[in-house]
């Protein structure tokens, strides 16, 4: 293993929160709704199953937006790999099919938790294709994106629709379109 590559990396992708590059903040969402589809396995009570499956399906929703707004755009700009760029959006709509079913859906569905679980196979194969040696994120990566800049639009975007989906009724603000965020919040966001 190239150990001295590996711990120069984990450097740049250390620190909480603000301050990530676009690969660290996006392959932190990956790890943080993995722990959840195993909580969700090993959950016996029905609530639990229910709270879980809908945290995944929030998580997944906001983190598929701030990619298909943010990251696959100006990745498709710097390496102008359709194919790359086009299998991940693909990929995307496939979950999200499956993402509102158990959304319209609940544990008492006899299906729930094989929706869930095929979900969950879904997003690992989605995955794998953004973190492998020679995919996405490491093509990313040799390109000359602004990962520090992505970093900062994405986490920014983040906090913007998690709040939208906080207010419960109030859609996400479509891009470009940023008034109902507070200026205070935006300002500090460096
Ligand atoms: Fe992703
Ligand atoms: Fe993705």
């Amino acid at each position: 293993m190239a150990r001295a590559k590996k711990a120069k990396r984990s450097t740049r992708e250390s620190g909480s929160g603000r301050g990530k590059d676009a690969i660290a903040l996006l392959k932190a969402d990956h790890r943080q709704v993995e722990e959840w589809f195993e909580q969700f396995e090993k959950a016996r009570d029905e609530d639990r199953k229910q709270r879980l499956a809908t945290q995944i399906c929030n998580a997944l929703t906001v983190h598929a937006t701030i990619e298909e707004e943010i990251f696959y755009p100006a990745f498709l700009e710097a390496t102008d790999d359709t194919d790359m760029h086009h299998e991940a959006e693909v990929e995307h709509n496939g979950a999200k099919k499956l993402i509102a079913e158990i959304e319209a859906s609940s544990p008492d569905d006899d299906y729930y938790d094989a929706k869930v679980k095929v979900l969950s196979e879904m997003i690992k194969h989605h995955v794998k294709e953004e973190e492998q040696p020679g995919g996405m994120f490491a093509e990313a990566r040799k390109s000359d994106m602004d990962l520090d800049a992505l970093g900062e639009q994405l986490a920014m975007r983040k906090s913007e629709l998690e709040d939208a989906g906080d207010d419960g009724d109030e859609p996400p603000i479509p891009r470009g379109q940023k008034s109902r965020a507070q200026p205070g919040r935006m300002a500090k966001s460096r």
